[in-house]
């Protein structure tokens, strides 16, 4: 079965294809939008090995010419030097305004493929297969693309949406079960920040700490509120302006952390997983969330076994002082977005660095 949901935009619509076995049809998918001929499939070994063979079999057999670009695997590759050698086998293979690049792989591979469409011949179709649990609910969707920079990351990039996303469940078998967590945590965050009915199903499940524990019902459900939910705030707010913003949620301490300890100690989902304890635990001090809905918060995402307490040794002044250089700081402020009810989050810049400090202290290991 496949469920569509769709991102209405108002330059450029698309859909997202949630269906199991799905990969088998990318190339049927591929053949309905009207694309040129050409297509670079951007992926890196790991995935490679998994999937490549039947993505390329199949994008093949609808009658396009295909060839690949396979870029080594990690963050650390998440860079300029990636994308160039996105373009050379561009140029190699002469892709044209009307090419296609699918980028098959998780969120890196994802945001430097949509990066590289971006900018080669100042535009070409795009399509994303994310293979991770947290390509497949937010970076996928929404147009942002990118390479972090040597100070920073995200720091160079675009917006630039697919033409259409293709998601095959079945691929989350062979991710580890830590990047299947790291998931978890965004997963969980459109519950907080959208969508009650959502966290309320997540409760119900006896447990969420590996994918093969969830029914498939459940992961059925994960997977189309998430996208549901991401469609629908980029649908209101593509360049976030105003709205979009609210997906930041647990992201202001998450960066820090994050960063602070050089992004392979702690992954993006863990580190936003820990900023949700701790946003959580702010608004509860601010009076604008109550202490049961925090704890619920809380508990949902122990359950998917991740940490929930700060990294040892981790120096709580340093996270104070590095939120100072968060994308989000404005006029020196830094902003929050933090929970007013189960589903309902505002965005605020009156946090004082007490409270943040309070709340950091009580997490400590
Ligand atoms: P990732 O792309 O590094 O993938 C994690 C690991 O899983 C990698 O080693 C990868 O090779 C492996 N992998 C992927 N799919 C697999 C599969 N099916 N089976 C086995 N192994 C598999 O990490 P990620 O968590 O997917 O993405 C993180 C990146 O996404 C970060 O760079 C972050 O900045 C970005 N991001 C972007 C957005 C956005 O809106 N564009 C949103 C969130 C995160
Ligand atoms: N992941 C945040 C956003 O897409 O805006």
């Amino acid at each position: 079965m496949t469920s569509v949901i769709k991102v209405n935009l108002p330059q450029q619509s698309y859909e997202i294809a949630i269906a199991s076995g799905g990969l088998d049809k990318l190339g049927e998918y591929m053949a309905s939008l009207k694309l040129g001929t050409k297509v670079l499939v951007v992926s890196n070994p790991t995935v490679f090995q998994h999937y490549g063979e039947e993505a390329l079999n199949s994008i093949k057999s609808a009658g396009f010419d295909v060839t690949t670009c396979i870029l080594p695997d990690g963050e650390s590759y998440k860079n300029l030097e990636s994308i160039e050698k996105i373009y050379n086998a561009a140029l190699e293979n002469r892709l044209e305004r009307s090419s296609t690049m699918v980028a098959l792989g998780g969120g890196v591979i994802g945001d430097m493929t949509g990066f590289a469409a971006a900018t080669w011949l100042r535009g070409i179709n795009f399509v994303q297969v994310p293979t991770t649990l947290l390509a497949m609910v937010d970076s996928s969707i929404g147009g942002k693309t990118g390479v972090n920079h040597p100070k920073g990351k995200n720091l160079i990039g675009a917006f630039y949406q697919p033409q259409f996303v293709l998601i095959d469940p079945e691929v989350l078998q062979t991710l580890p079960v830590r990047e299947f967590r790291a998931g978890m945590a965004e997963v969980i965050k459109y519950g907080v920040i959208w969508d009650a009915k959502f966290f309320a199903e997540m409760e119900a499940s006896p447990r969420l700490d590996e994918m093969n524990c969830i029914s498939p019902e459940l992961l059925n459900t994960i997977l189309m509120s998430s996208c549901q939910a991401k469609a629908d705030v980029v649908g209101k707010d593509e360049r976030e302006a105003g709205l979009r913003a609210i997906l930041n949620y647990g992201h202001t301490i998450g960066h820090a952390v994050e960063s602070l300890t050089g992004y392979t100690q702690v992954i993006h989902g863990e580190a936003v997983g820990i900023g949700m304890v701790a946003a959580g635990h702010i608004a509860a001090e601010l009076r604008m969330w109550t202490l049961e809905d925090t704890q619920r918060q809380n508990a949902l995402i122990a359950k998917t076994g991740l940490p929930t307490k700060l990294p040892n040794g981790l120096n709580i002044e340093a996270i104070i002082d590095s939120l100072q250089l968060d994308k989000k700081v404005k006029a020196g402020k830094v902003r929050f977005v933090l929970p007013t009810q189960m589903g309902v989050v505002t965005v605020t810049d009156q946090v004082s660095g007490d409270a943040i400090r309070k709340v950091l202290q009580a997490m400590g290991n």
